[in-house]
C-alpha cells in the first residue's frame, strides 16, 4: 500500500464532532452568509484549532459554549478565522483592462460636470483588488486633483481590512505587477522593510477601507460607477446572491458596471443588469437599446 495515503490520519488536538460542526456551520451561515458544506469539517477544525489553543480550551463543545456566551466579540473572531481570503494583484486582469478601456472613459464622460468617480471593491480581502483599481484609475484619468476619485474597499474580516490599510506587501506577492507600475506606484522597503514594498501615498489616499458585512445594511448611498464583487458570492447560497446582486444594481449609476468572479454568474432577470463581457454586467440605462 502507498504509505503516503493514510486512511486513518492522526488528528492532533481536539476533534470537531457532528453537533459542534453543525453549530459552527449554522452560526457562520446566519451571520456571514457563508455556506460551509459537509466536506469542510477538516478545514474548520484546522482553522479553529489555534483559537482553541489561545483560549486554553480542550474541546469544541467548550468552544461552542464560549461562542454562545461571549457574543459579538468571539463571533468576529470566528468569522475572521473561517473566511477564505485568497487574492492577488491584477487577478482576473481582463476586468482591469475593461476598466481602463471603457468603464472609466464612460464614467468620465457621464460625470464631466461633477468630476466624481466612485469605485467599490466589495470583499476586498487584503487590499490587492482595490489598490489595483486605484492604480488603473490613476493611469486612466491622471493623478491630477481635477478628478475626485475615491475607491471604497470593504470586507467582513477585520483582520484583512487592518492589513490592507497598511498597504505593505512582501515582494513575492507583486509578481503580477508590471515593472512600470512597480516603479511608479510602490516604494521598495529598506532596512527592516527589506523584501517588502509599500504603495505610494498617491494610491493609498484614494482608497478607504471599512469593515462591512455585505448581508447587513450598507451605510453608503452611492451611486458607484463600478463595483467589483469578485470571488465572494461563491460562498453564499443562491437567494443571498440574488438579493446581493439586486442591491448592487440599486447602488450602481445607470450605465455603471458590476464585475464578478470567474466562476460566478448572475441569472438573467435577477436585476436590471446585462452581461456585456466576461463576468462583466452593465446596469441598464433605460434606453431602448438596453
Ligand atoms: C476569496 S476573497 C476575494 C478577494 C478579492 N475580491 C478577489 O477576488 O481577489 C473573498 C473575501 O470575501 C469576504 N467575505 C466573505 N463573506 C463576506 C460577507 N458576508 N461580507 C463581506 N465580505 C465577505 C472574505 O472575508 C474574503 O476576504
Amino acid at each position: 500500500m502507498d504509505d503516503a495515503v493514510d486512511p486513518h490520519p492522526i488528528v492532533h488536538g481536539p476533534v470537531l464532532g457532528d453537533a459542534e460542526f453543525e453549530f459552527i456551520r449554522h452560526v457562520i451561515g446566519e451571520n456571514a452568509g457563508i455556506v460551509l458544506g459537509p466536506n469542510k469539517r477538516q478545514l474548520v477544525q484546522g482553522r479553529l484549532g489555534r483559537r482553541l489553543r489561545e483560549l486554553g480550551l480542550s474541546s469544541y463543545a467548550a468552544y461552542c459554549d464560549h461562542v454562545r456566551e461571549s457574543g459579538p466579540e468571539e463571533l468576529v473572531r470566528l468569522i475572521n478565522a473561517l473566511t477564505t481570503n485568497v487574492t492577488a494583484f491584477f487577478r482576473e486582469n481582463h476586468h482591469f483592462e475593461a476598466l481602463a478601456s471603457y468603464m472609466l472613459p464612460e464614467a468620465m464622460q457621464r460625470n464631466a460636470a461633477s468630476r466624481r468617480i466612485r469605485l467599490w471593491s466589495a470583499g476586498c480581502s487584503t487590499g490587492e483588488e482595490p489598490y489595483c483599481l486605484a492604480m488603473t484609475a490613476i493611469e486612466a484619468i491622471g493623478s491630477s486633483a481635477r478628478w475626485d476619485l475615491k475607491i471604497l474597499a470593504t470586507d467582513i474580516d477585520s483582520n484583512v481590512v487592518a492589513s490592507a490599510q497598511g498597504g505593505i506587501y512582501p515582494v513575492e506577492r507583486l509578481e503580477a505587477v508590471p515593472q512600470g507600475r512597480l516603479s511608479r506606484f510602490f516604494h521598495k522597503g529598506r532596512n527592516e522593510q527589506t523584501g517588502r514594498a509599500m504603495l505610494k501615498r498617491e494610491v493609498r489616499d484614494r482608497v478607504t477601507f471599512r469593515t462591512l458585512n455585505l448581508l447587513h445594511n450598507w451605510p453608503m448611498r452611492g451611486p458607484f460607477d463600478v463595483i467589483f464583487c469578485r470571488n465572494v458570492m461563491i460562498y453564499f447560497d443562491q437567494p443571498t446572491r440574488e438579493r446581493l446582486v439586486r442591491r448592487f444594481a440599486e447602488l450602481l449609476v445607470p450605465g455603471g458596471y458590476l464585475c464578478i468572479g470567474h466562476s460566478e454568474s448572475i441569472h438573467h432577470g435577477t436585476a436590471p443588469l446585462r452581461l456585456v463581457g466576461k463576468t462583466i454586467y452593465r446596469r441598464n440605462t433605460g434606453d431602448s437599446h438596453d
